[in-house]
């Protein structure tokens, strides 16, 4: 199904008049069958909710008290930091991947998390695949979503939270497991700042039904998993106004833009109201940079052994893409526009990949891009789709209104930083 649509995108490319715009594209949209998205009835336990705001922006989850989710996922920086590789928990080394914004990631249709999906889901039988073979039922029986479960994994990443061994007694934990038990007995001994209530307060107004002795990890994530899911919510693009029906809504550049977005075959992999597809892998050619010595990252390839998904990475939703700079698993592109000229000519985009001197300058530690011949064919010759291989040769005006389509048309107004009313973090 999904790659019947790779060769069908190939839709008649009438040219199009500014007065038959609106038509063509209703045509083109219900073909495509992106169809308008409302926001997601309200939660009923408000107290799960709280709890998990509180721990969404609590350092205490970190080994050395030092980082929050937040920190990564800011409302300031479209839910992700502004980074083309996040930042260890002490600042001192780079992540190997791009932050992504979370947004809309409750909503059904999203059963797999991080880039490479090694966070699954599977809603018909309850069952997680997660990079912990060993979770235990008391803490999945908790968790109802692969939001949820996601939660788990920053905690206990020496990069992102936990820190290193020595440092702190969650650091020191033998196991995942010991390291989940001893950040919740930790959490139950924390005071909330400015609040006089303690975590072991808030627990029991969120889990009634379980007694403070039997809270897990499984309470602490699926309280921040269904935060997340509420809180993160963007319906609110002009695009959606769209197709809703509202035809203003758009300039006719924008119009335009998703008109070469629908005829160029963008549409194919980046699906439906979200313009993404949570559970399609697929290798669009990005060259590959990290910290020296670099470390080649097969994404998909590397989970369960699926080599012939070498290089495959999930295909991102693209609303807010203007809010999430810089681009791809590993922040590869500064711009929309970089982006842009890399679906234009793939092959030379592989070809003369290089990191600018700003970005080397505000790195904390040094970089190199993986650019001997072998590895910039196998990256090529990884790209999925034929059409994509070689080259859309997009024209200066096609780049325009792509452009004005990705940047603008997909924003939502409440999620611009400007218009935000979030308070800020404690830490960074
Ligand atoms: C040091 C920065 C950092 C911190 C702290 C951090 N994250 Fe992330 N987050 C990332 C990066 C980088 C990725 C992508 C990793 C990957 O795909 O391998 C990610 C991925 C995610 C995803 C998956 C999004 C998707 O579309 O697949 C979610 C959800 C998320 N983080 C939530 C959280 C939560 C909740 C916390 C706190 C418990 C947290 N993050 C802490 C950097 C961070
Ligand atoms: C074959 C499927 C496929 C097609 C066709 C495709 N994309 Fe993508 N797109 C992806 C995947 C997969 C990624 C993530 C790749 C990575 O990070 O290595 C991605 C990433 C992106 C991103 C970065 C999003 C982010 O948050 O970092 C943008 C922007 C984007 N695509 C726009 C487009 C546009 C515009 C087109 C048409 C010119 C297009 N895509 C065609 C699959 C596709």
């Amino acid at each position: 199904m999904k790659l019947l649509l790779l060769t069908l995108f190939a839709f008649a490319q009438a040219s199009v008049h500014a007065e038959d715009i609106d038509s063509v594209l209703k045509q083109k949209l219900d073909f495509f069958r992106v169809y308008p998205m409302e926001s997601m009835p309200v939660q009923e336990n408000r107290a799960q909710i709280e709890l998990g705001r509180r721990l969404f922006m609590e350092p205490a989850l970190s080994g050395n008290r030092n980082i929050s989710c937040m920190a990564c996922h800011h409302p300031m920086k479209g839910m992700s930091d502004g980074l083309p590789l996040s930042r260890t928990e002490d600042r001192k080394g780079i992540l190997k991947r791009n932050s992504p914004a979370v947004f809309n990631l409750g909503r059904p249709g999203h059963p797999f998390m991080f880039w490479d999906g090694r966070v699954h889901f599977e809603a018909s039988t309850k069952t997680f695949t997660t990079p912990e073979k060993n979770l235990s039922k008391e803490i999945t029986d908790v968790m109802t979503s692969a939001l949820s479960a996601q939660a788990l994994f920053p905690m206990v990443s020496m990069e992102e939270m936990k820190g290193k061994s020595g440092e702190n007694e969650i650091a020191d934990a033998k196991s995942n497991q010991e390291a989940w038990e001893r950040i919740v007995q930790r959490l139950k001994n924390e005071k909330i700042e400015g609040r006089g209530k303690s975590y072991s307060e808030l627990f029991l107004q969120a889990y009634p039904e379980t007694p403070v002795q039997k809270i897990n990890i499984g309470h602490v994530a699926e309280a921040i998993g269904r935060f997340e899911s509420e809180q993160f919510q963007s319906t609110g693009s002009p695009f959606n106004q769209y197709l809703k029906g509202n035809t203003e809504a758009l300039t006719l550049s924008q119009k335009k833009g998703l008109l070469v977005f629908m005829d160029r075959g963008c549409i194919a992999c980046h699906q439906g109201s979200e313009l993404g597809l949570n559970t399609f892998f697929a290798s669009v050619g990005v060259p590959q940079w990290g910290a020296k010595p670099m470390q080649k990252d097969l994404g998909r390839g590397d989970i369960n052994n699926e080599t012939f998904r070498k290089l495959f990475f999930r295909t991102p939703s693209l609303l807010n893409v203007g809010l999430t700079a810089p681009y791809m698993h590993n922040g590869a592109f500064a711009t929309l526009r970089d982006v842009i000229n890399h679906y234009s000519n793939i092959k030379n985009s592989i070809e003369t990949f290089s990191v600018s001197e700003t970005t080397r300058t505000s790195l904390p530690v040094e970089v190199e891009v993986l650019n001997d011949q072998g590895s910039k064919s196998e990256i090529f010759r990884s790209v999925v789709a034929p059409f994509l291989r070689n080259g859309l040769n997009l024209s200066e005006s096609e780049k325009n209104h792509l452009e004005a389509f990705l940047k603008e048309a997909l924003t939502d107004p409440n999620w611009v930083p400007a218009n935000s009313l979030v308070e800020r973090p404690k830490n960074h």
